[in-house]
């Protein structure tokens, strides 16, 4: 049986590690061709192969930072040079930087979650859209998180972003309904990438804290959540999905066990 994706055009933001890389294999082993972007192209280029030897006609590749509008313009015309429509849209590219509390915040980490967490979102979407309308069935997928839609100490404008992904998905949905193109949020919970190891800036020590003694969801879980939303025939929308580890009751309610072993 053919796959519903084979052969689709998937385009992937943040496709350089963890969720977005993930799903880079996972649609390539459903058929799909590729157009990957993030900051680290070298990344890309290794992703890019990987999803060429897991089945896909065609894994390219660009440059891209959804936090400037001069770089997402850039993406967009060399996505028109491969092709005339895209039929899925992962907004993925984003992530926390720093864990302060309010009272000691960093104007560069605020900044930065808001550029590409909302304001990528927003711009790439703007770009990408007049290939997807016209195209019914078509879908946009934006990952979102917990924390959206739960605060935490320390989490203010993670928190803050992913609510404001949660509720750009929402105004899309209501914009785009009547045009055949899908909107949909997948939020996960806690996941080993490299969220932790950019949220502490490279402390590795700490980073693994966050996981220890459970079992947290695996980026394969969550590209296994997309690669199935997308496959749902054309009038079906999975708007909005939450995606937790079983360890994982709310976003601080998590059961450890003892002595690190899992
Ligand atoms: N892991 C979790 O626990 C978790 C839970 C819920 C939601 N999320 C969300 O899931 C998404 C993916 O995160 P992840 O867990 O897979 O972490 P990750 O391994 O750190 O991946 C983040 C990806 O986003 C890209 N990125 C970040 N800023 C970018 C920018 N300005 N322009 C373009 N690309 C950018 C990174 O690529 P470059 O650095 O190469 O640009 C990288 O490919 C994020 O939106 C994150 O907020 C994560």
């Amino acid at each position: 049986m053919t796959s519903p994706l084979s052969n689709k055009w998937v385009l992937i933001t943040g496709a350089s590690s963890g969720f977005g890389a993930a799903a880079a294999r996972a649609f390539a082993r459903a058929g799909a061709r590729l157009l990957l972007g993030a900051r680290r192209e070298e990344r890309l280029e290794a992703v890019s192969e990987e999803a060429r030897l897991a089945g896909s006609p065609a894994a390219l590749f660009h440059a891209l930072d959804v936090a400037r509008t001069d770089s997402v313009e850039a993406f967009a015309s060399w996505v028109r040079t491969k092709t005339d429509r895209v039929d899925v849209l992962i907004n993925n590219a984003g992530g926390a930087h720093g864990l302060d509390p309010v009272a000691n915040g960093k104007d560069e980490d605020w900044e930065a979650m808001l550029q590409s967490n909302v304001l990528g979102v927003l711009r790439v979407t703007r770009a990408i859209l007049p290939l997807m309308t016209g195209h019914p069935g078509s879908y946009i997928l934006n990952i979102g998180s917990v924390a959206g839609h739960t605060a935490y100490e320390g989490g203010a404008a993670y928190c803050a972003a992913k609510a404001g992904e949660l509720q750009i998905t929402r105004a899309l949905r209501l914009e785009l309904c009547g045009t055949g193109v899908r909107v949909g949020t997948v939020d996960p919970g806690l996941a080993e990438t490299e969220f932790s190891l950019v949220r502490f800036k490279g402390d590795s020590a700490r980073a693994k804290k966050v996981y220890e003694g459970a079992v947290p969801l695996r980026a394969d879980d969550v590209a296994e959540a997309l690669v199935w939303a997308a496959s749902r025939p054309p009038h079906v929308c999975i708007d909005e999905m939450i995606v937790k580890c079983t360890d994982q009751a709310e976003v601080y309610k998590i059961h450890r066990r003892t002595g690190n072993k899992v």
